[in-house]
């Protein structure tokens, strides 16, 4: 199975062909008029916001830091990974970069107006990833509170395997949280101890600078990198995960108490319920 490509698409086609019926495509065009592209690079980050600092495995690296890793980075040893940082709180000047957003318009809840900043509080929406030769996401995952994904490549390049939801029974789903796979190298897997993950079905992609991949909730994926990245991913919330979110969200809330989670439970239904009349007149 291939990813389609095409270079750009209008509102509706994306919509109805894709993000309605939650197929992963690759827009080779769409955010070539960002200002991010060509002006996102190391040496940009590190000049402007070199004192920037993350922590990673319980150590703080600063940006500056980072990118001179990212560097000298090589497969034995790589810059750290993930150091991703939310746009909004880290760089909201730099927001503007990333117009015109890519997003589906009227289905695009995570920013809806009508939405409640409580309700979507502690997702990052706006992330940008710093990584570089040798740098892997650590893990075979889909994300977290069925959240679909926007990912744009900035500089650099990035490799992507993905597989398709029902590939999940060959993904080996961890018991203690299985949107997490056991495999940790899909290259060169340990078919000793995986065997069922011959049956599955990877698809190879890389994004170059300028290209973003649009993929839906529970399709697994991982990354890896052959130089100095950047990335900039974006959440999607729309109408056709909302009720998924809101289910996911409540199991996190009521570690905050059974009464607090059902009132945000319930303002959440009633806001989609609000949104969803919203967009039938848009
Ligand atoms: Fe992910």
């Amino acid at each position: 199975m291939q990813i389609d490509r095409h270079k750009d698409l209008e509102p509706e086609e994306l919509l109805h062909e894709y993000v309605q019926p939650e197929r992963p495509v690759i827009l080779t065009e769409a955010a070539k008029r960002w200002k991010a592209i060509g002006k996102w690079t190391p040496e940009f980050f590190q000049q402007h916001y070199g004192r920037i600092t993350y922590e990673i495995s319980g150590r703080s690296y600063t940006l500056a830091e980072q990118v001179d890793l990212m560097r000298r980075s090589s497969t034995e040893t790589p810059a750290p990974y993930p150091y991703n940082l939310e746009v909004a709180d880290y760089f909201p000047e730099l927001m503007n970069d990333l117009a015109p957003q890519l997003v589906f318009g009227k289905s695009d809840r995570a920013m809806h107006p009508l939405m409640p900043r409580a309700l979507i509080h502690g997702t990052p929406v706006h992330e940008v990833f710093f990584g570089s030769k040798g740098s892997s996401f650590p893990f075979v995952h889909y994300d977290a509170l069925e959240l679909h994904t926007q990912i744009t490549q900035i500089y650099g390049e990035k490799e992507f395997v993905l597989f398709q939801p029902s590939d999940g029974r060959y993904l080996y789903p961890r018991a203690d949280n299985p949107k997490f796979s056991q495999v940790t190298d899909v290259y060169d897997p340990d078919l000793a101890r995986f065997p069922e993950f011959h049956s599955a079905q990877p698809i190879h992609c890389t994004l170059a600078a300028g290209e973003t991949i649009f993929f839906p909730r529970g399709w697994w994926h991982t990354t890896r990198m052959s130089g100095p990245s950047i990335t900039y991913g974006r959440i999607v919330l729309n109408s056709t995960n909302y009720q998924a979110y809101l289910d996911d969200k409540y199991e996190r809330w009521k570690k905050a108490g059974l009464l607090k989670a059902a009132l945000a439970y319930g303002a959440g239904k009633v806001v989609g319920g609000a949104m969803r009349v919203a967009e039938a007149f848009t």
